[in-house]
């Protein structure tokens, strides 16, 4: 299948890519004026150039593919208000407009549990209420009810909304910042708050291939929703566990109540602020993500496309934090 990859240069982009050559289909990059090509271009893919907030520029990307995946984003957890609007929703718009015009039906949109916010009741399913914490959240949500909404116009959407995601080459992101943060500061002795509520990664082969598996099966384009993230949820004191196996030092033991980890965090994320730093995990807001769940059921998209994980998260770590050592992200 001829499919227009958005979002072609990002960490989750590249790796759809290779999946999707890999699996006989004939993937077309949407890049940006700007946007770093250089690995695109090595594994020979057509590139075109658009931007989401350029309405004009995407009437020629989208010409003659059979589908498109949309998965360019403003994707950040601490942005700039409007660029959400703008590029998240407005921006979504714009491509599904362009589809229209060309006669481009099937959109896989990229959403993100993010939409549903923290699980009071885990596992979440896709039926779960949506309650997102993060302004880039609340954009992905708006999207998504856009992207329904098109259906009417005559797009055929199906909705992937992946969990946190890693692996090699993931940068400045939350899962980046999570192991980075273990590996280089004394975060590594504690476990802030009680360690055992639970949060669900997925590795990034595992979103790629749940993506390709969605566009495998046209059926399921009447605007169906997916949950793709690991096998299992697992609670912070086992993912700190992880990580102390991996960078061989003893597991944390002693508790930071979340209240003084936000004391603590305060001054930190002001120093980040005027060095012009970010750290999504020494943030004031972020301390009130050990309080809660974030835990999700993948009954629905084993059961309908047919995914199933490929890495165990201790498994996939280690690959992770092979790559960061051997690019200079973590001393070995
Ligand atoms: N990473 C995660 O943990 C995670 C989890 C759940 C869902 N998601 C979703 O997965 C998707 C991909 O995320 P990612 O991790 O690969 O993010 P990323 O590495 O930041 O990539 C974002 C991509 O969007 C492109 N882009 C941004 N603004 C654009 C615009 N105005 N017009 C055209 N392209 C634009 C970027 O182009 P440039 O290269 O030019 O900047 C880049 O290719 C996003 O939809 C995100 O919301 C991510």
């Amino acid at each position: 299948m001829r499919v227009l990859v958005t979002g072609a240069s990002g960490f989750v982009g590249g790796y759809l890519i290779e999946e999707l050559l890999r699996r006989g289909h004939m993937p077309v990059a949407m890049v940006r004026k700007g946007s770093d090509a250089a690995r695109l271009k090595e594994v020979g893919v057509e590139c075109r150039t658009g931007d989401l907030t350029d309405p004009e520029s995407l009437v020629a990307v989208v010409k003659g593919a059979d589908a498109v995946i949309h998965l360019a984003a403003y994707y950040s957890f601490t942005g700039k208000r409007e660029l959400y609007e703008m590029i998240n929703v407005e921006g979504t718009r714009h491509l599904m407009d362009a589809m229209l015009a060309n006669g481009v039906k099937r959109l896989l949109y990229c959403s993100s549990t993010e939409v549903m916010g923290p699980t009071p009741d885990p596992p979440a399913d896709e039926s779960a209420p949506c309650h997102p914490i993060y302004e880039y959240g609340h954009s992905k949500l708006r999207a998504e009810e856009m992207v329904r909404d098109y259906a009417k116009k005559g797009i055929e959407p199906t909705i992937v909304r992946p969990s946190g995601i890693y692996g090699p080459r993931n940068l400045e992101d939350v899962s980046f910042w999570f192991i980075t943060t273990f590996a280089n500061s004394i975060v590594s002795r504690f476990i802030i708050g009680s360690g055992k509520k639970k949060l669900q990664f997925v590795h990034v082969e595992d979103v790629a291939q749940a993506f390709a598996l969605a566009l495998e099966r046209p059926e399921v384009s009447n605007g169906q929703t997916y949950i793709v993230t690991d096998e299992r949820a697992y609670n912070y004191k086992e993912i700190y566990d992880i990580l102390a196996r991996i960078f061989r030092k003893d597991p944390p033991r002693r508790h930071l109540p979340v209240a003084l980890a936000k004391l603590i965090a305060a001054p930190v994320q002001a120093i980040n602020a005027i060095r012009g730093k970010q750290n999504f995990i020494w943030r004031v807001q972020t301390m009130d993500t050990f309080k809660v769940d974030r835990w999700y059921s993948i009954e629905k998209v084993r059961r309908e496309l047919g995914y199933s994980p490929r890495y165990k998260l201790e498994e996939g770590l280690r690959q992770t934090v092979r790559w960061y050592e051997q690019n200079g992200y973590i001393p070995s």
